[in-house]
């Protein structure tokens, strides 16, 4: 940057000699001042007589080295803005995915989208700005500088004059910050509308109620549309406020420099000609601290969503000294009580259960008992508010919670697939282990899902659409049951996994579950009676 600016000033300068070969008046050498005296003194010392070709040969070489210069600086800028951004979107996911389902649980997972997506990129283009803002008061500086070497009175007065302008379009500044703010909370408002509405197309269009969701949509357009015109109104009045008072330094300087300070005609056109090439500069500079002061509050947001996700990080991880607790004996539940965040009342309390390895227990209990909430808990998702879990000897703690939690699969009513083959869908939980076709096929039969894949066109390489959409609700939660079985847990915990079933499939997997009764410990969770009458262990939630 520096270099750039420093052949910049010296192409401006060579301007003198050029000006004096083709005759203009550039006053005599001994009364010249600064910068052309150097050239003028230099050349002579290196015995070279300064000519026109000459001139306008070096004047060519400058211009190319800055030209080159600035070709490497853009290139250099777009790789450390990329690299920027690759790493801020890493961090922010890695932190995501560490930080503590209770505090996820709480979130509008439309934000952290937005987050990993635009607003990163907001940022990356901010530090984009940053550093060609940057290299913009470099070149100044260096501008400055040679215009001092021609005139210091001069450009002393310019200086001045370019103060006050500054001095004049600070109140604005604090309007476009405000104006960043109210566009980030439209944008957030936008961005969760978009997660909604795609999320619940099937709902909406059922109900008719597209005219009610657009309506919301046009709202939060609006309310960001007129933001962006704001800034770019103050955009244009500080075009404005620039151009009018770069036409009175203009004027200010020309009258000065005939009046008072008699500066040679080729002194007074080169400080014009770097003046005339610095208020673009001084333009840029104010619109890009304006845009950076606008993106401010998107900057803030995302530093803080960060620092939250970071306080509520799990603070281990699954590569740490921890082991995850060996289950042979028994899970003992110990005065067990949760309390959610937000909620005055215990989701359950005081529960006492012992489960053996390798028997099946039925958690029951009315709607909002809390038997999902225990499942979570059992499965080293929440940590419980008070009371304790030990696993054989060892008692379930932040420390070995992270590690846990492989060793148990957990099957929810909402089934998590995604738009790819059966087979991605089943082997991602083996955790890198190799998975045969054996193992594969021997899993969908103890979900009693073979029958289903092997009549898909394409078998196990068949992609099954977004979120499994291709499926029946049966079909996908007979896959997800597969998918459990794949991981080769401790502990299999279904949470009301088979309530889209019909009666034959349910009677498949519980013939399936019944089966494995002795091989693996099964927690089920259902409010059909006929799903548990075989299992004897109950845990009762009131
Ligand atoms: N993320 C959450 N934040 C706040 N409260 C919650 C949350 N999830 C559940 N609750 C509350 O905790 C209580 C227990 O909920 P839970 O889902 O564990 O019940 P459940 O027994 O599984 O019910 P169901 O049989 O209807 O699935 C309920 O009162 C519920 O409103
Ligand atoms: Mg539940």
């Amino acid at each position: 940057m520096l270099l750039n600016s420093v052949s910049s000033g010296i192409s401006i300068i060579l301007i003198i000699p050029l000006l004096a070969s083709v005759g203009i008046d550039v006053g005599d050498n001994s009364t010249n001042s600064g910068a052309v005296k150097y050239i003028v003194d230099f050349s002579e010392s290196v015995g070279v007589q300064l000519n026109f070709a000459l001139v306008l040969c070096l004047y060519l070489v400058v211009i190319i080295f800055m030209a080159s210069l600035s070709f490497v600086s853009s290139v250099v800028t777009t790789a450390l803005t990329q690299s920027f951004i690759i790493d801020l979107r890493n961090e922010v996911n890695r932190s995501l995915f560490y930080a503590q389902w209770q505090y996820i649980n709480g979130q509008y997972l439309s934000d952290f989208i937005r987050l990993l997506t635009g607003q990163i990129n907001r940022v990356g283009s901010c530090l984009n700005s940053l550093l060609s803002l940057i290299s913009s008061l470099i070149l100044v500086c260096v501008y400055v500088v040679f215009a001092m070497l021609v005139s210091v009175e001069l450009t002393a007065l310019a200086l001045l004059c370019a103060l006050l302008l500054a001095a004049a379009l600070l109140p604005i500044n604090k309007r476009i910050h405000k104006s960043g703010g109210v566009g980030l909370s439209a944008n957030i408002d936008i961005q969760r509308s978009i997660y909604d509405n795609v999320n619940s197309l099937k709902i909406i269009k059922s109900f008719a109620a597209e005219e009610q969701y657009l309506a919301r949509m046009m709202r939060s357009n609006t309310v960001l549309e007129s933001q962006l015109v704001r800034l770019a109104k103050f955009n244009a009045l500080t075009r404005w406020v620039n151009l009018v008072g770069a036409a009175v330094i203009f004027t200010v300087l020309f009258y000065s420099s005939f009046q008072w300070l008699n500066l040679p005609i080729a002194n007074l056109l080169v400080i014009l000609f770097i003046f005339s090439r610095l208020m673009p500069q001084v333009s840029g500079i104010q619109n890009t601290i304006q845009r950076l002061i606008h993106q401010a509050p998107t900057f803030e947001d995302l530093m803080r969503r960060l620092a939250e996700l970071n306080q509520w990080s799990e603070k281990f991880n699954i590569t740490s000294s921890h082991d995850a607790p060996t289950f042979r004996k028994k899970i003992e539940i110990k005065g067990l009580s949760y309390q959610y965040a937000d909620k005055s009342v215990y989701a359950f309390s005081g529960i006492d259960a012992c489960i053996q390895c390798n028997e099946t227990v039925a958690i029951v209990g009315r709607s909002g008992a809390g038997k999902s909430t225990l499942a979570d808990i059992l499965s080293g998702l929440l940590p419980q508010t008070s009371g304790e879990i030990w696993i054989d000897d060892v008692l379930l703690s932040d420390d070995n919670r992270l590690a846990w939690r492989p060793k148990v699969a957990y099957v929810t009513q909402e089934v998590f697939l995604f738009h790819d083959t059966v087979r991605a869908n089943l082997d991602w939980v083996t955790n890198g282990k190799v998975c045969s076709d054996d193992d594969l096929w021997r899993a969908l039969k103890l979900a009693a899902a073979d029958g289903f894949v092997r009549s898909l066109p394409h078998g196990l390489e068949t992609i099954i659409g977004d979120r499994g959409i291709k499926l029946s609700g049966g079909e996908r939660q007979r896959l997800a049951l597969a998918r459990a079985l794949l991981s080769d847990p401790d502990v299999l915990i279904l949470d009301e996994a088979t309530s889209a079933l019909d009666n034959k499939n349910e009677q498949l997997i519980r013939d399936a579950l019944v089966a494995l009764d002795g091989q693996l410990t099964i927690l089920i969770i259902a409010h059909n009676e006929a799903t548990i009458e075989h299992v004897q262990n109950r845990i009762v939630l009131v």
